[in-house]
């Protein structure tokens, strides 16, 4: 354990006051993130074209997932669901064993900016902002002190060897910099949730290694769960468990 396991793995108290709380939907504490019967649409042209049918998953503590799906199999829309940008039709998401699918927006907002951590397959880094400012940020919002903030950034940074560039914008870093800067932003408040869409995508065989080890040092560390969605097969084959989607459904491989 270390200073990036502040929350993992904390006990996890079911909120049994609250009415229809189903028995069978007590969620185990190192079962940070499960998906229930997840069902997810898109109306297009009068169409209406199911992408999630019914998916169902569990991401333990200091668990590493793969997903591995053909293009349009629905693995965005599944991280944004378990990343509480999305809502699904039906079916229930619960981040560290709390349900979420009638929490309000602003509770949803607070589960991400705390619990949750994500990587995009674009860094979406803030152009206008230095490496280290990008990681300060999320923790300024959540009300941490500024001095605090630049050393956790800083910690970060040089545990994703990337602390030499804290002070170079998004455009003046290479790719694979850009990458682990994003990924040391989505761990910048300690999440028990890590969700990554495709982090080696565009990545050379040598930095995508890279990326992948101090990821898995960082789910190892922490005790979080990951759930990662990837093409690279070579790196799915290295994580704990491999999962695919078939009409819908979450198929362990
Ligand atoms: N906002 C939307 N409106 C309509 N259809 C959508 C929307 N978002 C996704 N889709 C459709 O849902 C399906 C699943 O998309 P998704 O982005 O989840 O796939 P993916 O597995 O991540 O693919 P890729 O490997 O190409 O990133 C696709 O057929 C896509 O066209
Ligand atoms: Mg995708």
């Amino acid at each position: 354990m270390n200073e990036f396991s502040q929350n993992a793995g904390a006990a996890i108290e079911p909120e049994q006051e609250q009415t229809g709380y189903d028995e069978r939907h007590l969620i185990a504490n190192d079962e940070l993130l499960v998906l229930r019967d997840v069902q997810r649409s898109y109306v297009q042209a009068d169409n209406e074209l199911p992408v999630l049918v019914g998916a169902n998953l569990t991401v333990k503590a200091g668990e590493m997932v793969a997903l591995v799906a053909p293009s349009g199999a629905g693995k965005s829309t599944l991280l944004h669901i378990a990343g509480l940008l999305e809502r699904p039709n039906g079916g229930e998401v619960y981040i560290a064993g709390q349900p979420q699918s009638s929490a309000a927006d602003r509770a949803r907002t607070i589960t991400r900016r705390d619990e949750i951590g994500f990587v995009y397959q674009f860094h979406h880094l803030l152009p206008e902002f230095s490496a280290v400012e990008n990681i300060v940020l999320p923790q300024l919002i959540r009300g941490e002190n500024k001095a605090e903030a630049h050393e956790r950034s800083m910690e970060l940074l040089k545990y994703m060897r990337v602390d030499h560039r804290a002070t170079h914008r998004p455009a003046e870093l290479s790719g694979g910099e850009q990458q682990r800067v994003a990924i040391a932003r989505a761990m910048a408040n300690g999440p028990r949730v890590l969700l990554a869409d495709e982090p080696t995508g565009n990545l050379d065989p040598t930095t995508s290694d890279y990326v992948f080890k101090a990821l898995n040092s960082l789910v190892k560390q922490s005790g979080i769960a990951a759930l990662v969605a990837t093409h690279n097969l070579f790196l799915a084959e290295r994580m704990d468990r491999q999962i695919t989607l078939v009409d819908g459904k979450v198929v362990e491989l």
